[in-house]
């Protein structure tokens, strides 16, 4: 009896992650936050938040960079991912000769250094796996970024977590494990437990659109809303070309308003109609322009 307490405790020991950190009071800036189960909990998202730049220039989706991104209270990053020429795993736009934001290390390394800085952040990533890269690259780099520790792994793994089953933000960031992470495509969780696929855990609304008064399912084709969290693609964007799509920028201020017509609030509601739920990420372009925070506070009044 006494032997196996100890070894219980030697065990305990053993497996106490070296990461775990004191239970912090804030979740993300907000004290109820840290009651509330991750599945229910909605943010406002950054799309391509890796394509920084002026306004001007047609290829970028943000003004502010990630660091800035974060610092203002951004919890859900989405940026894509290719290859580059040297066969480098790249922040890249559609191609990387059309636009080159550095490698996907060096981005995850912004994301943990800001992480290190912030305990009481628990992040969202949703990385697009544009050329059908093995989920080991993935690994790799965020091996090299020393980022693996804070990702989250579910305890079902590989099975789904069930959309219930969740932790609540103040375990998961009292855990330490406060970067939760999906892949669009090609994650495989025999191989790499913390890259999770997108599709088992989300449905998302069509995305390129410049119809913004629906909250369809596009993918996964064929899904319902029963037992998935939900992404909605509040991006306006306006055709050029047949193959050029690019942000509607001129309505911005419309489109990231709380409310009004067009807006993340007017877009939400239609969600919240078809889906019965408040969607848990809205992707925006630009941000910083709108009024993203008073948007986001609106989608968890009920907390
Ligand atoms: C969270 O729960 C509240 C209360 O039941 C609900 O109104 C809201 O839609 C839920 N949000 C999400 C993202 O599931």
């Amino acid at each position: 009896m006494k032997s196996f307490a100890l070894l219980s405790a030697v065990v305990a020991l053993a497996t106490a992650s070296p990461f775990a950190y004191p239970r912090q009071p804030l979740c993300n800036a907000n004290a109820e936050a840290c009651n509330t189960k991750y599945s229910n909990i909605s943010y406002i998202g950054t799309h391509n938040s890796a394509f920084v730049g002026d306004r001007d220039d047609p290829r970028v989706n943000q003004e502010q960079s990630v660091t800035q991104q974060l610092d203002a209270g951004i919890r859900f990053l989405q940026a894509q991912t290719h290859k580059d020429v040297w066969g480098t795993l790249s922040m890249c736009h559609t191609d990387c000769w059309l636009m080159d934001a550095g490698s996907l290390e060096d981005y995850l390394s912004t994301v943990k250094k800001w992480m290190d800085d912030n305990p009481d952040a628990l992040i969202t990533m949703l990385l697009g796996n544009g050329d059908n890269v093995d989920v080991d690259e993935f690994a790799d780099a965020f091996d090299r970024a020393n980022l693996k520790h804070y990702a989250f792994i579910p305890p079902t793994s590989p099975e789904k977590l069930e959309m219930e089953d969740w932790p609540t933000l103040g375990e998961m960031i009292g855990d330490g494990t406060r970067l939760v992470m999906f892949l669009d495509y090609g994650a495989d969780e025999t191989k790499v437990p913390y890259i999770m696929p997108e599709f088992k855990y989300f449905f998302e609304t069509p995305f390129s659109t410049d119809d913004l008064d629906q909250c369809k399912i596009d993918r996964p084709s064929e899904a319902t809303a029963d037992g998935r969290m939900y992404i909605v693609n509040h991006v306006l964007s306006e055709e050029i070309t047949d193959d050029l799509i690019i942000p509607n920028e001129d309505a911005i201020s419309d489109t990231n308003a709380a409310t009004g017509p067009g807006s993340i609030g007017a877009h939400v509601k239609l969600c919240r109609e078809a889906h019965g739920r408040t969607p848990n990420f809205v992707l925006v372009d630009y941000f910083n322009r709108g009024e993203w925070l008073p948007a986001q506070q609106a989608m968890n009044d009920f907390i």
